[in-house]
């Protein structure tokens, strides 16, 4: 694919680079991001339409801090800093940067302080709530500059030179809590860059494809398939690249959904992919016997999910690279991007042993799960996989409280299925977030018939969210439930009670355990 326009994001390190990335593919505009030590001819030889400087951690004043080459700003090309990047505009032009006194973390208000601003131009209201995140602030502009607007503590939160299209944003305008950030954003690519806005996400398939089958070359490539739609559509872009030599694993640990193996195996076929399928649900089930504590449970879970992949992965010759479906939230909870604390490990970034020795092969590491869905779309992945619910690696097991067991397994698949073919029929389910059943070890008394019973309850839990970090129960209207109710009782052996999770995130989490 030939590239007739970049813009280039030099990142200093910041949370929100691969955001300010995806804000820029979502006005389909190409992207190159560079690491803050890129030369101005490595930049140059890109002929970039602007360059985009990204926040960073750093105070541009400390010894040692991240600069950028200064002879970037000589390129003659339109160059926005946010944050720390305009800080070292500042910085780099002879303007001057001091800590300040108060530090601003959070949505602040900011006015524009007039002018025609090439990029809070007229149509941008004058009073604006935007996310700042900084200590540090511009006390004194470089020589040619102007501000363009002001916190209410009159701090300068932005500023441009219009002769020589320098910008500076004090503020995140990547973000959703920014007020017009896109807007602004806008501004400067498609204003003050010219840029057309005319590529789409399936260049970026070509691309990335070219890239695959040149780096792997004649060599092997494993994946572990989950069923889910990360590592479901890595894998059919890696298999688009360099086909047969792609051998994927799938491993089932007996903690599926109601013929979810099977149903996940024949979309498999359906797409060519080459997949071994290695039941392992009677290993799964042996080591957990017994186990009720939720911490152990998945501890065992990746551990034995780790071993049998390994077993399988040694009897493929010639593998040297390893297929992982990491997304970009994946690589950011885990704190592997400098200056982004860790949240959480997740399984699939760097859990695997190093005495594998195969190399990684991330192709999604830099998107997010809906342009990974689109991306799905694009090359062709049937709905039932691009709209796939998110599914826990340790799957019913944290769902069936207390003790795991075959039969209590069943139960709880069986309740499961009649929840979610309730809502299909109801045509909710594809609104919802996640929607599936908890297996509850407490037992109530019934009447059923003139019998009395004494059985386990399950739990109806359905949520909307965006991101899964925070969420809302859903509203599922009543008639709904109570069809689900009835069905459960009288077609699950072993339930007499049925209950609605009613609680949010915070202060619950999704899933029970
Ligand atoms: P919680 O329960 O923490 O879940 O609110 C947030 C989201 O993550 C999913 N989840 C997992 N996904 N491995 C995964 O791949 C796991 O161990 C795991 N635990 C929870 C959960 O389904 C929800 O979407």
């Amino acid at each position: 694919m030939i590239v007739n326009e970049n813009i280039i994001i030099i990142n200093c390190g910041s949370q929100f680079t691969q955001l300010i990335a995806r804000r820029l593919r979502e006005m389909k505009v190409h992207t190159l991001i560079m690491n803050w030590d890129a030369s101005a001819e490595k930049v140059k030889s890109y002929s970039p339409k602007g360059i985009i400087i990204s926040g960073g951690p750093d105070s541009v004043n400390d010894p040692g801090a991240i600069t950028i080459d200064p002879k970037i700003l000589e390129l003659g090309c339109p160059v926005l800093g946010i944050c720390y990047g305009m800080q070292l505009i500042a910085k780099i032009l002879g303007g001057h940067v001091i800590e300040g006194d108060a530090r601003e973390y959070g949505v602040t208000s900011i006015h524009k302080t007039g002018g025609n601003s090439l990029i809070l131009g007229e149509n941008i209201p004058s009073f604006l709530n935007v996310l700042m995140s900084h200590g540090d602030y511009v006390a004194e502009l470089p020589k040619g500059f102007k501000a363009t607007s002001m916190t209410d503590n009159k701090i300068i939160s932005s500023f441009e030179d219009k002769e020589r299209k320098f910008f500076g944003l004090q503020f995140h305008p990547e973000v959703i809590n920014t007020e017009q950030g896109n807007y602004i954003m806008r501004g400067f690519v498609f204003n003050v860059c010219k840029c057309s806005g005319d590529w789409k996400l399936s260049d970026w398939v070509e691309d990335t494809v070219t890239a695959i089958r040149d780096a792997v070359g004649n060599s092997k490539v494993i994946c572990g398939l989950s069923g889910g739609v990360d590592s479901s559509i890595s894998a059919a872009l890696v298999h688009r690249a360099i086909g047969e030599k792609l051998q994927c694993v799938f491993v089932n640990h007996g903690l599926m959904r109601l013929n979810e193996p099977e149903a996940v195996m024949k979309e498999y076929e359906t797409i060519g992919l080459n997949v071994k399928y290695v039941d392992a649900s009677e290993r799964f089930l042996k080591e957990l016997a017994g186990v009720t504590n939720p911490e152990e449970k998945r501890k065992i879970i990746g551990r034995l999910f780790i071993e049998v992949f390994e077993e399988e992965a040694r009897k493929i010759e010639g593998a040297e690279w390893l297929l992982q479906g990491t997304i970009y939230p994946d690589v950011i909870e885990s704190g592997t991007k400098k200056g982004s604390a860790l949240i959480k490990s997740h399984h699939n970034v760097g859990g695997l042993p190093e005495k594998m020795n195969l190399k990684l092969l991330e192709p999604l590491r830099d998107l997010f799960k809906d342009e990974v869905r689109k991306l799905g779309k694009i090359i062709g992945m049937p709905d039932e996989i691009v709209n796939r619910q998110p599914f826990p690696g340790p799957g019913l097991a944290v769902r069936c409280l207390g003790e795991i067991t075959k039969e209590r397994l069943d139960t709880l698949r069986a309740a499961d299925a009649i929840f979610r073919d309730e809502l299909k029929k109801a045509g909710l389910y594809a609104g919802i977030w996640q929607a599936f059943c908890v297996l509850l070890p407490v037992k109530s008394v019934g009447v059923m018939g003139d019998s009395r019973t004494y059985s386990e309850a399950v739990v109806l839990r359905a949520i909307h969210s965006q991101d899964a970090m925070t969420a809302e129960w859903s509203r599922i209207d009543y008639d709904v439930v109570d069809r689900v109710s009835k069905r459960i009782c009288n077609e699950v052996r072993g339930i007499n009670r049925v209950v609605m999770d009613v609680t949010s995130k915070p202060p619950a989490t999704i899933e029970w355990e």
